[in-house]
This record gives structure tokens, sequence and C-alpha cells, in this order.
């Protein structure tokens, strides 16, 4: 079996990330527009699994200048290599790497009947908080938030550790996540 790793996102993974973002998500896709800002903006993180040449799976993460928590934006693996472990490579990746950004949690949100991916988020440590957002995704459905308080101390394999976190830009991160 072809070995998964993940590392940073590049230009030339947008063709695969709009292909794999197509195959995960009914609505609130990510555009090729946003796949590129995201990948150039210094207030996100866009991570993608790779096996082989093939981007098998891909999670993003947004910061907030002056803010400690990151918000899981996104995170997709492709349909056919699903249930191998892959998401857990992605999510944990994640906390790694907001923690190398001097961040102490993550939240996320997800739509409310997204059981398998709650089933993945409660595994690695996330819990539910608050109500449910109601008429959150462009169907109307609700979502659900779920937060991470991170460990000091971990450290990400791809991202490098930055010592400092004012030369993150804002960026608006109002709109819902594709799910
Ligand atoms: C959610 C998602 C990212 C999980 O990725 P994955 O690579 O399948 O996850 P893993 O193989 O690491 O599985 C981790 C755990 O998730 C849960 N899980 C994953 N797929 C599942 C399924 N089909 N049915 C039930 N539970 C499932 C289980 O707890 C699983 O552990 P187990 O296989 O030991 O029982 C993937 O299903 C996906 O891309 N879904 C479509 C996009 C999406 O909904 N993203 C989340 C938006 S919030």
């Amino acid at each position: 079996m072809t070995k998964t790793r993940i590392r940073l996102a590049d230009h030339q993974d947008i063709e695969q990330l709009i292909e794999l973002e197509e195959q995960s998500f009914a609505f609130d896709r990510i555009s090729r527009r946003s796949w590129r800002a995201l990948s150039e903006s210094a207030s996100a993180i866009v991570l993608v699994a790779e096996a082989g040449a093939m981007v098998v799976g891909s999670a993003v993460i947004l910061m907030r200048k002056r803010s400690q928590i990151a918000r899981l934006y996104s995170i997709a693996v492709k349909s056919g290599c699903q249930r191998s472990g892959i998401g857990h490579l992605l999510t944990n990746e994640v906390s790694r790497a907001a923690t190398a950004h001097g961040c102490t949690e993550v939240r996320l949100e997800s739509r409310i009947d997204n059981v398998r991916a709650h089933a993945l988020f409660r595994a690695l440590g996330y819990t539910p908080f608050g109500a449910p957002i109601p008429d959150y995704y462009a169907d109307g459905a609700s979502a659900i938030r779920f937060r991470k308080q991170l460990r000091p101390g971990i450290s990400s394999r791809v991202v490098p550790e930055k010592a400092d976190n004012s030369k993150i830009r804002s960026l608006d991160s109002n709109q819902a996540p594709p799910g």
C-alpha cells in the first residue's frame, strides 16, 4: 500500500483540491479563487495528504491575529481512501500545526448530521460546545461546534514553529465551512 504523507499544499495541488472538494461537499465548496488565496495567506495553513502523486485528503486551518484559537475550516478525504486513518493523520497534524503557530485551542463547525466526522473528532479529543447554530449551511442545515485544547510542546512535522504571530494577516473567516 502507498504510504500517505502530510505536507503543506502548493499551487500545483489546486486542481486536485477542487476535485476533492467537489466529491466531498454538496454545498459551500471552496472555490478555485479561495484555494489560491488560502494557499498564499499567512493566516491560513492548507495541508494535503499525499499518496504517491495523488492528493487523497486536505485540511484547512484559519488563524486570526491576536487570537490563540485556530479554526479547522475544512477537512476531507477522498471517498475511496476513507476509513484507513487519513482523517486521523490530518486532524492530528492540524493540532501540531496550530500549536506551532502559538494556538492553544482548535475549534470547528460541522453539519449536525455529519456523524462520520463527529466520530472522528470525538475520537481525537474534540468535544461539542454551545448550542447548535441554526441555518448555518447553504441548504439550511444546522452546525454543531467542537473544540479541543492543545497541548503545548507537540511539534509539527510539516509547519515550522512561528516566532512571530504578528505576521498573520486577518482573513475573512466568517464564511460557513463546507460541512
Ligand atoms: C470525515 C472524514 C474526513 C474522515 O476521514 P477518514 O480518512 O475516513 O477518517 P479515518 O479513517 O481516520 O477514521 C477515523 C474515524 O472516523 C470515524 N469514521 C470514519 N469514516 C467512518 C464511516 N464511514 N462510518 C462511521 N465512522 C467513520 C470512525 O470513528 C473512524 O475510526 P474507525 O475507522 O477506527 O472506526 C471523511 O469521512 C470525509 O472526508 N468525509 C467527507 C467530508 C466531510 O464530511 N468532512 C468533515 C467536515 S466537518
